[in-house]
C-alpha cells in the first residue's frame, strides 16, 4: 500500500506537490518559493488547509461547484454502497442510479425529456454541439451547422469549446479552432455597447438577430448561451433579454441551448436559471452542481423532439447519436447526484438561497454605498458580481493586480472569494461569490466583512 495516501507528514506532502503536481490555471514559478495550496478538510462551508489554516469558502471549491457544502456522508455513504453494488457499465447498457436519477432530473425540468450522462461541463457542451452538427446533417442537407456563442460566456475547455469561447484570454494560443462558432454581443447593461439605453435587454437581443441575418438564418442550426454569464464578469440577463431572444430563435429555427454547468442545480435558487427566465430550451447541459463534485457527473438533457431526430430510420446504421463516453457509465455519479438532489429538497435549499441571496444583495449594496471602486453590484441568488472601477464617472477598470490583492487580502483574513480570471484583457475586475447553498447569515456577514476590511486595505 502507497503510504503516502495516509501520510501526515505534511511538508512532505507540499514537497511531493512541488515537484510532481501541475496545478489547474497556475503560473508555477511562484512555487519556487512559496508553497502551493493544500486544501486536506472540508465541512459545511469551512475548509482546511494544510497548516491547519481554516477558511470560509464563498466560492464552493474555487470554482463554484459544492452546492451542498463539505463533508456530506450521505452522499459518500450513496457512492459507497453503489460502488460495491456495481461501479460501472458501458452506458449502452442503463443502470438503476442514471434511471433514478434522470426520472428525477426531469420531473424538475418540464419540458425536457432525455438525459445523456458524461463527465465534464466541457464534454456534455461539445455532445450538444454534435447533436447540432448531426441534425444538420439529418434535416437540412447539413447546411444549419453554424453555433452562436456570446462574448464573456465560457463552455469549457476543449478546443471545440474553446471554439465557442467569448473570453478571449482562454482561448488564445490554443488555435486553431473549430470552423463554425460565431460569437454575438455580450448583454451586460453596465458596459452598454450603445450607450446609455431605454430596453437594453430587448437591443442585447435584438444584436443577436443582426448576426443571424448577417451570417444567414439558413446556415445557423443553435445558440449557446450561459442562462447567466458566470466567469465573463457574472452578468445577470437584463429585462426582456431572453423573451427576446427565444423569440428570434424559434423565428429562425434555430435550437436554444443553455449551459447550467453554473446555474444548474440551485445556484440562484430554482432548479435551473432558465426558469426564472421564461425559456423553453431544446438542450440543457449541467454539471458542476450536480453532485456538488462529490463525483464526476455531467448531464446533456433534450427534449423529446430533439430525441426523436435520432431514431427516424433504424436501417440506417449511421442515423442514431454515434456517441459515447467510456466514464458516462461510472455509476457513483448519479448515485450521487440522486443524494445531491435530495439534500437541496430535505433543506429547503431553494428558498435558502433566494433569502440569502437577498440579504447578500442587501449587504453588497451598503458595501458598495461604502467603497467607490465599486462601480457595479449585480447577481442573482446566491451568485455575486462585485465590478471594481477606478473612477465611477468613466468606468475604467481598476488594474488586474488591484482586483487580486483584494482575494489575497480576504484569503489571509482566512474568507476564500474570486475574481474573474484570465478571462478579458483589461477586465478581470469583477470579484466573484458563489457560497454553498447552505450559507447563513453569520457565514455571508463573515464574507462581507472581510471584503469590506480588504477593500479598505487596498485602496486605502
Ligand atoms: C458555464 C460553464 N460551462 C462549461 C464549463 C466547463 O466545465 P468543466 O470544467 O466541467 O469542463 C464551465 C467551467 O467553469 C463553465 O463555467
Amino acid at each position: 500500500m502507497d503510504s503516502l495516501i495516509f501520510t501526515n507528514d505534511i511538508d512532505e506532502v507540499i514537497e511531493n506537490d512541488r515537484a510532481h503536481i501541475w496545478h489547474h490555471l497556475t503560473q508555477h514559478k511562484p512555487f519556487e518559493t512559496v508553497d502551493p495550496r493544500i486544501i486536506v478538510g472540508g465541512k459545511g462551508l469551512r475548509v482546511w488547509d494544510a497548516r491547519g489554516k481554516e477558511h470560509v469558502d464563498a466560492l464552493s471549491g474555487g470554482v463554484w461547484t459544492v452546492n451542498v457544502g463539505y463533508g456530506r456522508e450521505r452522499i459518500a455513504n450513496a457512492i459507497r454502497d453503489q460502488l460495491i453494488k456495481l461501479n460501472y457499465f458501458a452506458h449502452s447498457a442503463g443502470s438503476i442510479p442514471g434511471s433514478v436519477f434522470a426520472r428525477q432530473l426531469i420531473e424538475r425540468m418540464p419540458g425536457m425529456s432525455r438525459v445523456y450522462f458524461q463527465n465534464s461541463g466541457s464534454e456534455a457542451n461539445e455532445k450538444a454541439f454534435k447533436m447540432v452538427r448531426q441534425i444538420a446533417h439529418k434535416r437540412h442537407g447539413g447546411r444549419k451547422y453554424k453555433i452562436l456563442f456570446r462574448e464573456r460566456d465560457y463552455h469549457g475547455t476543449t478546443i471545440t469549446a474553446l471554439s465557442a469561447c467569448g473570453q478571449p484570454q482562454r482561448a488564445v494560443q490554443y488555435g486553431p479552432f473549430t470552423p463554425g462558432f460565431v460569437e454575438v454581443p455580450h448583454c451586460l447593461e453596465y458596459r452598454s455597447q450603445w450607450g446609455p439605453c431605454e430596453d437594453y435587454g430587448v437591443r442585447a437581443a435584438r444584436a443577436i438577430e443582426d448576426v443571424i441575418l448577417r451570417e444567414g438564418p439558413d446556415t445557423i442550426g443553435a445558440i449557446c448561451l450561459e442562462p447567466m454569464t458566470a466567469g465573463g464578469g457574472v452578468i445577470p440577463p437584463p429585462e426582456g433579454y431572453w423573451e427576446t431572444v427565444q423569440d428570434i430563435c424559434r423565428k429562425h429555427d434555430i435550437l436554444i441551448h443553455i449551459d447550467e454547468v453554473v446555474c444548474g442545480l440551485g445556484r440562484i435558487g430554482s432548479w435551473f436559471g432558465y426558469q426564472q427566465f421564461g425559456v423553453k430550451p431544446d438542450m440543457v447541459t449541467m454539471a458542476k452542481g450536480v453532485a456538488s463534485g462529490y463525483a464526476a457527473i455531467a448531464c446533456l438533457v433534450t427534449t423529446e423532439d430533439v430525441f426523436q431526430m435520432f431514431k427516424t430510420d433504424p436501417d440506417d446504421p449511421l442515423d442514431y447519436f454515434r456517441d459515447i463516453s467510456t466514464f458516462g457509465g461510472c455509476t457513483a455519479g448519479p448515485a450521487a447526484a440522486i443524494e445531491n438532489m435530495a439534500i437541496v429538497e430535505d433543506e429547503d435549499l431553494l428558498a435558502n438561497t433566494l433569502a440569502m441571496g437577498d440579504y447578500l444583495d442587501e449587504r453588497l449594496r451598503a458595501l458598495q454605498d461604502c467603497h467607490v471602486v465599486i462601480g457595479d453590484v449585480r447577481g442573482r441568488g446566491l451568485f455575486y458580481g462585485l465590478e471594481l472601477v477606478s473612477d465611477r464617472e468613466s468606468r475604467e477598470p481598476v488594474p488586474e493586480s488591484q482586483a487580486q490583492a483584494v482575494v489575497a487580502d480576504c484569503m489571509n483574513q482566512g474568507v476564500i472569494i474570486g475574481v474573474t480570471n484570465r478571462s478579458l484583457p483589461g477586465f478581470n475586475n469583477t470579484l466573484c461569490l458563489s457560497p454553498a447553498l447552505i450559507a447563513n447569515r453569520d457565514d455571508l456577514d463573515q464574507i462581507v466583512d472581510a471584503m469590506d476590511a480588504a477593500l479598505g486595505r487596498v485602496f486605502r
